[in-house]
């Protein structure tokens, strides 16, 4: 499974890519709004930091609107996704980027049928939010096991990116489930190394380790 870092914010990006596990970003509009800073050079910074595919949303909500912040953004660094949201529009920018040959990432995913239809569309990355289901008591894993067994019934090469992650068993149920990519908050990628015995197994080596002669 990928291991993407949901966020905007360059310090935790730089912090992440020293684990050596990595491979791309995503951000959405509240992530970017948190930084403060111009969008477009934010965007240029996190793409040259970033090796792998850096989702970027758009956020107008006409197609040809879409579409025009889509090559602008796509003009930034050859590792730019851009992330269109789930409705009728978004599905025509999906087709025409797709056609252009630009990655799309289609965001706000609640239900399979979204997602099937994203993928009819040319998307190359979904997202469904599994935190934001679990929010209001629903099973946002179910959502992805659902989507996961539609993509293998049709061999869809669609990649299911595991969003909204909110701690790290949602981590480990996505990699059960066999999705392609999980995006995590970095203070979740720092929460999955941590176990108490881990902790206290080398607290333990290092004390024995004192009575031995060098
Ligand atoms: O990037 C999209 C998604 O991961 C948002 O997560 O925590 O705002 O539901 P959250």
């Amino acid at each position: 499974m990928k291991i993407f870092l949901d966020t905007a914010n360059i310090t935790e990006i730089k912090k992440g890519l020293a684990f050596g596990v990595i491979d791309g970003v995503t951000t959405n509009p509240s992530l970017v709004a948190k930084e403060q800073r111009e969008f477009i050079p934010l965007i240029k910074e996190i793409t040259a930091a970033m090796p792998g595919p850096v989702s970027v949303e758009v956020t107008a909500s006409k197609p040809e609107e879409m579409i025009a912040q889509a090559e602008k953004y796509a003009a930034i660094a050859a590792n730019v996704v851009i992330k269109v949201p789930i409705n009728l529009e978004g599905l025509q920018v999906v087709k025409a980027l797709a056609g252009r040959g630009i990655k799309t990432n289609v965001t706000l995913i609640f239900s399979p049928s979204q997602a099937l239809l994203a993928a009819k569309a040319g998307a190359t990355y979904v997202s469904p939010f599994v935190g934001r289901i679990d929010d209001i008591s629903g099973d946002g894993m179910a959502l992805v096991e659902d989507i996961a067994l539609i993509y293998d019934n049709y061999n869809i090469a669609t990649e299911i990116i595991v969003a909204s992650v909110r701690h790290p068993l949602h981590f480990v149920q996505a990699a059960k489930i066999g999705a392609d990519v999980a995006t995590i908050p970095f203070v979740t990628l720092a929460q999955l190394l941590n176990h108490p015995l881990t902790a206290s197994g080398m607290e333990r080596f290092l004390k024995d380790w004192q009575k031995v002669k060098p």
